[in-house]
């Protein structure tokens, strides 16, 4: 749904709850706790709804340091990348934008993947092979996602926007964490 539509129904079934509740203080007066227990959990929606909102977006935790600079450089440069992307889906930013960040997403995810390779190739990591299938099936997963956002257009890149984010940051905090001792070991850092 584009943000513009859900923030116009937010808005409406926020003025229809507050349109009931003053129905009810009509109806039982100011001296019914009913109203005002109504009154109190509209006024928490707003709340949750920014936190909702906030979880759209990622941020860094040290947690997911490989120690490894150029790395973690790379991993902070595609969360804000990531953070760019969602923003261009949920606040409907027009097409331009949307492809801008989308193709800088995934630009800059091929040229990591590819930085990532050649350290473990370089150092002979054990899990070469099937670290690297990880990422061939990713980039396989996106041109698929990629092709769907060429049919539908801005309704398809909300399930890419949310793959995208969800695979990199289970990615990042997952997988790149297991050559990071062993890379580590053989000097980089
Ligand atoms: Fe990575
Ligand atoms: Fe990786």
């Amino acid at each position: 749904m584009k943000q513009s539509v859900s923030m116009l129904m937010y808005s409406l079934a926020l003025v229809v709850l507050l349109v009931v509740d003053v129905m009810l203080f009509v109806a039982l007066g100011l001296a019914s706790p009913i109203p005002w227990v109504v009154l109190a959990a509209i006024a928490t929606i707003p709340y949750f709804s920014s936190r909702q909102e906030k979880r759209r977006f990622v941020t860094w935790h040290d947690s997911y340091s490989t120690g490894i600079e150029a790395i973690d450089n790379d991993h902070k440069k595609l969360l804000g990348l990531i953070n760019n992307l969602q923003a261009s889906v949920h606040y409907h930013t027009g097409e331009q934008f949307e492809r801008q960040s989308l193709n800088e997403l995934i630009d800059y995810t091929r040229f990591h993947f590819g930085r990532e390779e050649s350290l473990m190739e370089k150092h002979g990591f054990p899990g070469f092979a099937d670290h690297k299938r990880q990422h061939h099936e990713m980039i396989q997963e996106v041109e698929r996602f990629v092709a769907e956002y060429e049919k539908k257009g801005s309704d398809a890149l909300d399930q890419v926007a949310e793959y995208l984010k969800v695979w990199l940051v289970n990615h990042i905090n997952g997988t790149d964490q297991e050559y990071s001792p062993y890379l580590r070991e053989k000097g980089e850092k």
